[in-house]
């Protein structure tokens, strides 16, 4: 007879930055406790454990996701990318440096005062120039664009604060988030 820790527990393979981890997780692990506690990939902040602040964004098979509300056991198979892997994202893009284009304006620009959203808001960011790329609207994308589906959307200031919107920043370093952001599109 199975115990009661055996019965709530499952192993999870997890394809994270590129290294395949088979893990044994009680189900009741979200994929931020995954990664944070048991792979020690602390890029991934936990700011509210609510979905509501957006420090624990990750990649779950490209499409960015708050990590605190995705149970692990359910991304069985998926692939994550993390703040730690991200240059490596760029690297398989051609983009040959130790950082990701987007890390690397965040230094230039200053995006950042104690950097707890900061590895979220990576993320978001490389998801939402994706997104945009691939004609996805935001609330804010003029009509005409809607009216041409598959057509890509020009990522704006304030397209990019929209798309942004999910991830906050209590330092307040939004202008230089989106002067970062500005500067890889352009
Ligand atoms: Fe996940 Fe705040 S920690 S949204
Ligand atoms: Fe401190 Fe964003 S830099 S919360």
């Amino acid at each position: 007879m199975a115990s009661a820790t055996e019965s709530h527990a499952s192993r999870v393979t997890l394809r994270v930055n590129g290294t395949d981890h088979v893990l044994p997780l009680d189900h009741r692990v979200t994929l931020l406790d995954a990664l944070r506690e048991h792979l020690g990939l602390t890029g991934a902040k936990k700011g509210c454990d609510h979905g509501q602040c957006g420090a624990c964004t990750v990649l779950v098979d490209g499409r960015r996701m708050n990590s605190c509300l995705l149970l692990a056991v359910a991304q069985d198979g998926a692939h994550v990318t993390t703040v730690e892997g991200l240059a490596a994202v760029a690297a398989t893009a051609g983009t040959v440096g130790a950082l990701h284009p987007l890390q690397q304006a965040f230094i230039d620009r200053d995006a950042f005062q104690c950097g707890f959203c900061t590895p979220g808001q990576l993320c978001s960011a490389v998801a939402a120039i994706e997104e945009a790329a691939s004609g996805h609207p935001s609330h804010v994308t003029p009509d005409d664009v809607l009216a041409e589906p598959g057509r890509g959307v020009t990522l704006t200031a304030g397209e990019i604060r929209e798309r942004l919107s999910g991830n906050i920043c209590r330092c307040g370093a939004y202008p230089r988030i989106v002067e970062a952001v500005l500067d890889v599109i352009e």
